[in-house]
């Protein structure tokens, strides 16, 4: 190494410090500084010259996070420190006698004494070993004596320091926490598995699980995971701190994050004030919690009260009412989309699960029903969290009925009849028969008509069913030459909602070009890439005409999304709805499109909290559309935060720097104006 030009190794040390600084910004931070491009820019520089100088590679450098090479299995790791679980609380009452019990160990009769708060995360345990500041080893909990070794694969995970940041870095420091999966990058990775025809997960915990137990680490690097730090298990003698809130503060300027949520409060009362407020908020996270986990702050008082069999004395886990629940497969029904993709769908004997009554729920697919093995008529856990939708989680094996069905998959379409297509290497069934289908028509013409596509007020999805159904009409054109006298002698519609349609029709042929390619329907053309088309192209006949490579060029679209553009435009029935849409009168200006001025170019904005009338996705293509990119932390340097309902830790960030916030109304008000420029 000798030979190495000194200018190279401060160039490499600058590099892998900067990138340290940004994961750390943005993983514990919550307040990202370099941008995407910055980071990406960084890390190329410094893959290239640790290729062409092998001999300076550091198992600690950033580039080694992409994942090392396949192994075989999964070493034995003994645990040090055995990974105990926790004893539960189901109720209030069990959180008070909890509170109760440790207040007369301690042999203090008052009410204040201090327990460190934090959300219980759905995810998997795991331990981390640090010997002078370089992570060594990582393991799942296993039996809690001995785990597996799974360092390669979470190395892969941008939270988890590799080398500790600042001075004083203990010998020694083995932290414990959870890996767990967003809803949103849950979302993401479904989403993707779906485009791909690969496997779906259940939900956000099967997905973390099923990722942190890959051979290949190359894959975990792939998978949306986070680490949140809520134990040290290990340290140095020195560095203990006095409380477990302090450690977990030690923890956060060592490189790791921590819980958001975590707050030290007072005695039972403040313990269940706690356990009611994130009850409230559990459903707008962006991750599964099942409870609140409580902790005696102080670390004597912890020494002192010691532990039971497998569980601390000094801790407990407040159970929130369960997110799963056990119940009857009637049937199974398959229905079809608007892109004739065919989904069986559970229903269900109707459950209730953490409040709402439900009685279907999504199979997914073929692969989907194999894994699962269930039958028509078994007893399945339905598990409901969040947003998401809910899933079928198992099947209850033992509970299975002797006349329990097969679930047979429909050769024609149950709609159309259609003869269904297999396509190669998807996992899903399609009608292919397009507008021909009663089903695809429907749910085409609801797009066509919806808010954000032609926004035709007033018809309505019951109005479009009717409308299909007595083939009044067939394609989007049909509908501009609905006449208000025909129009009322449907059930319940007055000569005055018929002419309010009419004029609503004659006000929607008056669009714009991203409007009229969203509402066209294109599979995976949403209005963010609507708008990339049309400003792109400019015109529609350009649109119409492009090569499949000339649709690549546009931006965030790659080779799927440009072959199904490239496709629906070669079909003739798509070419003479166009043409027929035109005739009907559906008009735009093409000049404004490609003139059209990006008032929020080069700024960064963040949504955060949940919106009422629209969803965030909604809002995030809006905001591109107009030029602006939209970023998942709060910076000096963002624009401005919309702050939704039970807006959190973004929020607060935004009022200290200083960050311009906008409530759901302004903000419409805002886009609205802009919009129309
Ligand atoms: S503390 C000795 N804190 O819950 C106590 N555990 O039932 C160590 N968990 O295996 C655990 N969030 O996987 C603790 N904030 C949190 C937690 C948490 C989730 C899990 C952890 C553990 C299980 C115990």
């Amino acid at each position: 190494m000798s030979h190495t030009a000194p200018r190279l190794l401060d160039e490499i040390n600058r590099l892998r410090s900067e990138l340290d600084d940004a994961n750390y910004r943005y993983y514990v931070l919550d307040d990202p500084e370099l941008t995407d491009a910055d980071y990406d820019r960084r890390l190329r520089r410094l893959q290239e010259i640790e290729q062409a100088h092998p001999e300076l590679v550091t198992p600690d450098s950033p580039t080694q996070r992409v994942g090392a090479s396949p192994a075989e299995g999964f070493a034995e790791v003994e645990h040090a420190v055995p990974m105990l679980s926790l004893d539960n609380a189901f109720d209030e009452g069990e959180v008070e006698a909890f509170v109760k019990r440790i207040n007369d160990r301690l042999e203090r009769g008052d009410d204040d004494l201090a327990f460190c708060c934090e959300p219980k995360l759905d995810g998997l345990a795991v331990s981390l070993v640090y010997e002078r500041g370089r992570l060594i080893s990582g393991a799942t909990r296993g039996d809690g004596r001995t785990g597996e070794g799974i360092t390669s694969n979470l190395r892969t995970l941008k939270s988890i320091p590799l080398k500790l940041r600042g001075t004083a870095i203990p010998e020694l420091l083995e932290v414990r926490g959870e890996v767990y999966m967003s809803h949103s990058g849950f979302e993401a990775l479904n989403a993707r598995a779906r485009e791909e025809g690969s496997k779906v997960f259940a939900n956000p915990r099967n997905a973390a699980a099923g990722s942190l137990r890959q051979l290949d680490p190359r894959i975990t690097a792939r998978r949306p995971l986070e680490f949140c730090a809520y134990q040290a298990a290990r340290i140095d003698e020195g560095q203990a701190a006095g409380s477990h809130s302090a450690l977990m503060a030690r923890l956060r300027e060592l490189g790791f994050r921590t819980s958001p949520e975590l707050a030290v409060v007072e005695g039972a009362e403040g313990v269940l004030d706690y356990c009611h407020a994130l009850g409230d908020k559990r459903e707008r996270l962006d991750y599964d919690i099942d409870g609140v986990v409580l902790k005696v702050d102080d670390l004597r008082a912890q020494r002192e009260l010691g532990f039971v069999a497998r569980a601390p004395r000094w801790a407990i886990a407040y159970k929130f009412p369960a997110q799963e629940q056990a119940t009857r497969l009637n049937d199974v029904e398959f229905q079809v989309g608007r892109t004739g993709a065919i989904t069986p769908v559970a229903r269900l004997e109707p459950v209730t699960v953490a409040g709402v009554t439900v009685s279907n729920a999504s199979l997914h697919n073929a692969d989907e029903i194999a894994r699962l093995g269930v039958m028509i008529g078994d007893r399945v856990v339905i598990r409901r969290a969040g947003d998401v939708i809910p899933q079928v989680v198992r099947v209850l094996d033992d509970e299975r009925p002797d006349d329990a069905r097969e679930i047979a998959f429909p050769d024609r379409c149950p709609v159309c009849g259609s003869e269904v297509e297999r396509i190669e290497g998807e996992v899903a069934i399609r009608c292919p028969a397009g507008l021909y289908c009663a089903a695809q028509r429907k749910e085409a013409l609801k797009h066509f008509a919806s808010r954000r596509a032609l926004d035709i007020d007033g018809l309505g999805d019951k109005l479009i069913d009717a409308l299909v159904e007595r083939e009044w009409v067939k394609t989007p054109a049909d509908l501009f030459a609905l006449q208000a006298d025909r129009l009322g002698e449907l059930p319940r519609m007055g000569e005055k909602s018929a002419g309010n349609l009419v004029r609503a029709l004659e006000k929607a042929r008056h669009t714009t070009l991203p409007r009229f390619i969203y509402a066209l329907g294109i599979r995976e053309v949403g209005e963010a890439t609507a708008n990339n088309l049309a400003r792109h192209f400019g015109t529609l006949q350009a649109l119409m005409e492009a090569s499949q490579e000339a649709l690549e060029a546009v931006a965030d679209v790659g080779p799927v999304v440009a072959a199904h553009i490239h496709a629906f435009f070669r079909e003739t029935h798509n070419r003479e709805t166009v043409a027929q849409l035109r005739e009907a009168g559906v008009i735009w200006n093409e000049e404004a499109i490609a003139e059209r001025a990006q008032p929020l170019a080069g700024q960064s904005w963040v949504l955060t909290g949940s919106l009422e009338s629209l969803t965030r996705d909604e809002g995030k293509a809006r905001l591109q559309a107009l030029g602006a990119k939209v970023v998942g932390s709060v910076s000096k340097k963002t624009a401005a935060v919309v702050a939704g309902e039970a807006a959190g830790s973004k929020l607060t960030r935004a009022e200290e720097l200083g960050v311009e916030i906008l409530d759901e109304a302004t903000f419409l008000a805002r886009l609205e104006e802009w919009e129309q420029a």
